[in-house]
């Protein structure tokens, strides 16, 4: 369902990710890991559409997602939750699940049907609706941000580091938060991003190993030295 065609993209003329090739499927959940600077976020901005790809093609469906503008990803089922989680703090929780399903045009009957899935998906959000976005711990906020993405994403769920600095209970509540998840669409894509591959809690069907933008053969070991990126953009 989500393909990745020999996909190279620059920041700032620096290769940050190259050649990667993978086809993940429908129903499938696909950690992708790798250390700092290793260019999982923007994999996952490229697959938003917030990065220009110098080369390579992104498939959705079979369709070119390079003909789909950023604002339309919405529209096709793809939620995102960022690693830098970002509540509107002038709106309630609630508001702020609602709104991205507003901008994309769902009806109020649609926007009621996914925050029920929702919630009944991540049943901690209920308690936190009326509360301020910026009223909210960080590992509450994690929670509201995977919320956010589900309303979205029917098709397709992109979350960027979402167990990175979780206490340890929070996280066993995601991690049966994304097996619901599972079990009630099971047709769903999901791809988390991890920097601790441990921290997953084998929540995964599969691993992706991403390497200096590059994803590894599987079963390859990781090399222990550090990324150049690292060193280029301190
Ligand atoms: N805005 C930017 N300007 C310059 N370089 C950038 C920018 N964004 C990312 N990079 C570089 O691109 C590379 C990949 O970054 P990316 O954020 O995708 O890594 P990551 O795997 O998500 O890392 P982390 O685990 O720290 O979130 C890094 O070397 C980073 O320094
Ligand atoms: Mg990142």
């Amino acid at each position: 369902m989500l393909q990745f065609e020999n996909l190279s993209a620059d920041i700032v003329r620096a290769p940050v990710l190259r050649n990667i090739c993978a086809d993940l499927p429908q129903g499938s959940i696909n950690a992708v890991v790798g250390r700092n600077g290793a260019g999982k976020t923007t994999l996952l901005r490229a697959i938003m559409g917030l990065i220009k790809l110098r080369e390579g093609r992104i498939l959705f469906d079979g369709c070119d997602l390079a003909g789909v503008p950023d604002y339309g990803r919405a529209k096709l089922g793809i939620g995102y939750a960022p690693q830098e989680r970002v509540m509107f703090p002038t709106l309630s929780v609630e508001e702020n699940l609602r709104l991205p399903c507003q901008v994309a045009g769902f009806s109020k009957a649609q926007v009621d049907e996914r925050l029920a899935l929702t919630l009944d998906v991540v049943p901690q959000l209920r308690d936190m609706l009326p509360r301020s976005g910026a009223a909210l711990s960080g590992g509450q906020g994690k929670m509201a941000a995977l919320g956010r993405a589900l309303m979205i994403g029917s098709r397709l769920v992109l979350l960027d580091e979402p167990f990175q600095g979780l206490a340890p209970a929070l996280a066993t509540q995601y991690s049966e938060a994304l097996k619901r998840l599972q079990s009630r669409v099971p047709e769903l894509c999901i791809v988390i991003t991890e920097s601790n591959g441990s921290l997953l809690k084998d929540v995964q069907d599969r691993t992706l190993h991403i390497e200096r933008g590059a994803l590894l053969p599987d079963a390859a070991p990781i090399s222990t030295s550090s990324s150049p990126f690292i060193e280029a953009y301190p």
